[in-house]
């Protein structure tokens, strides 16, 4: 998560009942304890009083990127749950990852290598899932793209999402499109957030949905995709570019980092950087 300064001076974070609640959920799968709301809340606001002056600068996009985490931390070799965890939360001041608004990221179609299976750890939001995405990103990196693109397991034809970011595409009749969570993606909070923007603010119809490359290579090449984009904390929302795998190639959505990628980064960045009224109650005061 985050941590953004308001015009006023004050720090806020966004969403961090769905990030705690997001937290234990994964750390259910390892049998692991986690902070409850308050707990989770005060480690926040211990860090902000010790490490406020790191950031967040008032300008633009910076803001302090908040990492809490669990590890095992007994004293034992073997392999079973840790009786004794460690909570803690670090932190980084950050601007906005990968692209950045204007700038679209081409991205590696991961074909031989998957994130996720069914039954796996790949919902969780766990330090060892970016672990299976290290080969596959070195792949996309030879081939100039700073993201990979993961498929589902089982049939290798369906978009989960990204190595950290969800994956969004937009027709240009309105229809804002995202694979469905099927146990193999993770829940993202800017994801569930620009759902409900999409929907509830811009009147966009929203499909969660299955989606295959098939799709993708064909409504982008006819025009019906006309943009997409990854969306997560670091990301924001970032433009794709190209779709690059093995044998093929796809273009950019013909309107790339357009009016509805651009629209929803407003709305969202505004809500978190105070600019736009917060009426769902997303944003939580951590500082000041
Ligand atoms: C694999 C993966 N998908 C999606 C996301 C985006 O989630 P969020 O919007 O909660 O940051 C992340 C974030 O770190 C991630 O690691």
């Amino acid at each position: 998560m985050k941590a953004y300064r308001h015009p006023d001076g004050s720090v806020w974070t966004f969403r961090p009942d769905r990030n705690a609640a997001r937290l234990r959920a994964s750390a259910e799968r390892f049998f692991l304890p986690a902070p409850d709301d308050e707990l989770f809340l005060a480690s926040l606001r211990a860090l902000l009083a010790a490490d406020h002056a790191w950031g967040p600068a008032p300008d633009g996009e910076r803001s302090l990127y908040l990492r809490p985490y669990l590890i095992g931390t007994e004293q034992f070799l073997g392999v079973r749950p840790s009786r004794e965890v460690t909570y803690g939360v670090i932190a980084s001041p950050a601007g906005a990852f990968v692209g950045g608004p204007e700038r679209p990221a081409d991205v590696w179609l991961s074909e031989r290598h998957v994130r996720a299976v069914p039954g796996g750890t790949g919902e969780a939001k766990y330090g060892g899932n970016y672990a299976a995405g290290l080969g596959p990103y070195a792949e996309a990196e030879a081939h100039g793209c700073r993201q990979t693109l993961f498929l589902d397991a089982e049939t290798r034809t369906q978009v989960e999402e990204f190595s950290g970011m969800n994956v969004m595409l937009v027709t240009g009749d309105g229809r804002l499109v995202t694979p469905e969570l099927t146990g193999t993606i993770l829940h993202g909070v800017t994801r569930a957030s620009l759902l409900r923007i999409a929907a509830e603010d811009l009147g966009l119809t929203v499909e969660e949905r299955r989606v295959s490359v098939a799709e993708w290579r064909e409504r982008v090449a006819d025009g019906t995709f006309s943009e997409v984009f990854a969306c997560g904390t670091a990301a924001v929302i970032t433009p794709v570019g190209r779709l690059k795998a093995r044998s093929f190639e796809v273009p950019p959505a013909r309107d790339t980092a357009g009016r509805v990628t651009r629209a929803l980064r407003e709305r969202l960045t505004g809500i978190q950087y105070g600019h736009v009224p917060d009426t769902r109650g997303w944003m939580v005061k951590i500082h000041g």
